[in-house]
């Protein structure tokens, strides 16, 4: 069965293709998605060794453009496609899962071979994952993984462990503060794995140090602008000259708050020690400046490992259900050294 739809798909491929255009616009546009082939302009990851599969075609739904970590995760897929000669068909949600659900289909229905999601929430996806499983459509989960009662829904996850990453977080937090610190919390996008996962590996630690305590937990959506606005009502809060602490789940609202922090006259790094998530340039540089004290790595450069994955399932092999990325904890003592090789 899974030949004969293989065989039908090769002799069909470019009409699929050229089919793809149109199916696409006219499913993908409605409440701004939009969906291009893309293979652009970028400068290539270059760490992968299986050899290109030219024939594939992966249609790839992205969350967005939140966070520099999620424009390099998209620069990263790009790159790697257009160097293996993969057709790419890229779809970009502006973070809303209802656009993510019309790409997929609009996927399926060109008969892609490989799916590729980064979900914007963990919840809500069965449906239209079924409808790639009866079309025989293999999904990779980039990043993000999902809430699924039937793990055959997708073929893997790869990505990280945002649980471990939280306690990551939580250990330097309660080492570097002497297990006496109270905390606010910015968190990432409603709903989505990281923020849940982020919060609670975090958490774990907090709970094991009585002298820790989280006073204030918001979302900041994973955005430098929604950081700075909810850190500044933390600060202008009745409890905000307690504050000694702020863990944040990503870079990005982390540079928003050290902003505000220091719009309040207060020190981030010393009056207010500061963890976040991530690693991109600007965090590991605010490290080096002393305004940050810790950055959890969470890498975002997973095109090699995607088109790998495609590849061995094209090729009708099988894979393990989550692949993770090598990933590290930086502080002030080796952010400096990292810096000049860092991509995003
Ligand atoms: O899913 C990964 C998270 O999403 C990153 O930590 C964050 O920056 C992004 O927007």
């Amino acid at each position: 069965m899974r030949m004969t739809q293989r065989n039908w798909r090769s002799l069909t491929g470019c009409t699929a293709i050229l089919a793809a255009g149109v199916l696409l616009a006219s499913c993908g546009n409605k409440g701004g998605d939009s969906v291009t082939p893309a293979g652009g302009t970028g400068t290539g990851t270059g760490t992968s060794t299986t050899p290109a599969a030219k024939d594939i075609t992966v249609g790839f739904s992205q969350i967005g453009a939140e966070s520099a970590w999620r424009t390099a995760e998209t620069q990263s897929i790009k790159d790697e496609a257009k160097k293996r000669g993969i057709n790419l068909q890229f779809s970009d949600a502006q973070g809303k899962q209802e656009n993510q659900i019309k790409a997929i289909r609009s996927f399926v229905a060109q008969k892609v071979d490989v799916i590729a999601l980064a979900p914007v929430v963990s919840t809500g996806w069965e449906p239209v994952l079924r409808e790639a499983k009866a079309a025989k459509i293999p999904v990779i989960l980039t990043d993000r993984s999902v809430d699924v009662s039937d793990p055959s829904l997708y073929a893997t996850f790869i990505g990280s462990d945002f649980v471990e990453e939280g306690r990551r977080a939580g250990r330097f937090m309660a080492k570097d503060t002497g297990g006496k610190a109270t905390i606010v919390e910015l968190q990432g996008t409603p709903g989505a794995a990281p923020a849940i996962d982020r919060q609670k590996g975090f958490a774990e630690i907090i709970k094991q140090n009585p002298g820790m305590k989280i006073i204030k937990s918001q979302s900041g959506d994973f955005s430098r602008s929604k950081g700075k606005e909810v850190m500044e009502s933390f600060l202008k809060s009745p409890e905000g000259k307690s504050i000694t602490a702020l863990y944040s789940h990503n870079d990005d609202m982390a540079m928003g708050a050290i902003q505000a922090i220091e719009e309040s006259g207060r020190k981030p790094g010393t009056d207010i020690k500061v963890v976040s998530v991530d690693g991109i340039k600007d965090g590991l540089q605010s490290l080096v400046d002393k305004k940050n004290n810790c950055v959890v790595e969470c890498n975002p450069l997973l095109g090699p490992d995607l088109f790998d994955a495609a590849a061995k399932l094209k090729a009708g092999g099988t894979l393990p259900k989550h692949i993770a990325p090598k990933e590290t904890v930086f502080d002030q003592t080796n952010a400096k050294a990292a810096l000049p090789n860092r991509k995003y």
